[in-house]
């Protein structure tokens, strides 16, 4: 069968990473064309993988032989772009989160679905080798009744404040990552209680938001959940992920980037991870593999738009939590295509 058609829009920080593994022309799909509205920044992207690019998404849209877009511009343009490209026939990749609000998320899923396109939402850990074969021997029963959920993810530096000034806020942006593995690997959620706090960088705090976060979690099975994050870890980039059961217990840190140590004396020295790009090389290509096989087979996507919902409503909840300082339960309803959650407090 041939290749998936790929256009790449937005190529920054993350439209970049899926360009690279998308020229690499991967089991199942390949890049076509590249599309960002900085002209320098889409002509170095194209001239470094030899394909054509673009500032008029209207072209991409329009070109008959792009099957499929992967959308990683700044998150309050994914809606707009996500419906154009699915009303244009494209299926769509889009980055988490699907958008800045609920109403939005939820229009934004409903119009896509409605045009028959494949649609999958970027949570790549899901893809990753290693969680995948730990949640494989957890849903083969080899850990038993989880106790235990306990996930780190911390960015060693910040973004630029004016990306963290449309991102949605730090559990939208960050902390969604920790919840959608949270329900994948432990199950839903009934009550989350969240901290912040902005330590690591002023400027975070004056917009608003936080750098700093724990998140307490009780699951639907009552098992228990701590998330911590940081965007300033400082000796780098870490995400590890511990689950606590009644027959094992499973750990999940790949901190090394390179894996040699450098031993001197009373010493050892090994690297770590600088970003996500460098811990995550497979995840990111496996989820684009995986969205263009479900293209090619007509199957469902493994993260579903009501997967980022779920995400959403649940970092909707850490945030509501950190605001009021209480604990916020919700209530997720299970359906046939899925769970949507509703939060037993008021929205924010
Ligand atoms: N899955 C992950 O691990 C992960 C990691 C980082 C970022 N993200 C998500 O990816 C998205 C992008 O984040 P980033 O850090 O790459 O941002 P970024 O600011 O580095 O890059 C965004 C790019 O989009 C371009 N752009 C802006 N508006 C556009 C438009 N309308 N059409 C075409 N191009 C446009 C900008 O010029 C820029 O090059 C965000 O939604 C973010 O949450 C996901």
């Amino acid at each position: 069968m041939s290749r998936v058609r790929l256009a790449v829009i937005g190529l920054g920080r993350m439209g970049r990473i899926h360009a690279a593994n998308l020229a690499q022309r991967r089991r199942s799909a390949e890049l076509v064309v590249v599309a960002d509205t900085y002209p320098g920044r889409a002509a170095s992207v194209g001239a470094e993988h030899d394909v054509p690019w673009t500032t008029d998404i209207d072209h991409v849209l329009a070109d008959d032989s792009v099957q499929a877009v992967v959308i990683a511009t700044p998150t309050g343009t994914h809606p707009g772009l996500a419906v154009q490209a699915a009303q244009a026939g494209k299926h769509v990749f889009c980055e988490k989160p699907i958008a800045l609000d609920r109403q939005t998320t939820v229009e934004t899923i409903s119009a896509v679905d409605q045009t028959g396109v494949s649609f999958q939402v970027g949570f790549h850990r899901r893809f990753d080798p290693d969680w995948v074969a730990v949640v494989d021997r957890i849903r083969a029963g080899e850990l038993g009744r989880p106790y235990l959920f306990r996930t780190s993810l911390r960015d060693r530096k910040p973004p630029p404040v004016e990306f963290l000034q449309g991102s949605g806020g730090f559990f939208v942006d960050v902390t969604i990552h920790d919840l959608d593995t949270a329900r994948w690997m432990i199950g839903e959620i009934v009550e989350v209680t969240a901290y912040g706090t902005a330590v690591a960088d002023p400027a975070i705090g004056e917009i608003g938001d936080i750098d700093t976060a724990l998140v307490v979690l009780r699951f639907e099975n009552d098992a228990l959940g701590v998330i911590d994050n940081s965007r300033a870890a400082g000796y780098g980039y870490e995400c590890s992920t511990e689950v606590m059961g009644e027959h094992a217990t499973a750990r999940i840190d790949r901190p090394q980037h390179l894996h040699y140590q450098w031993l001197t004396p009373g010493q050892a020295a090994h690297s770590v991870n600088a970003d996500f790009e460098q811990r995550y090389p497979v995840a990111y290509a496996e989820e684009l593999t995986a969205f263009a096989q479900c293209i090619r087979n007509g199957t469902t996507p493994k993260v579903t738009g009501l997967d980022a919902l779920a995400a959403f409503d649940l970092a909707t909840a850490a945030d509501a939590s950190w605001r009021t300082g209480q604990t916020i339960s919700l209530s997720p309803g299970h359906c046939q295509e899925g769970v949507v959650y509703q939060l037993e407090v008021p929205r924010l």
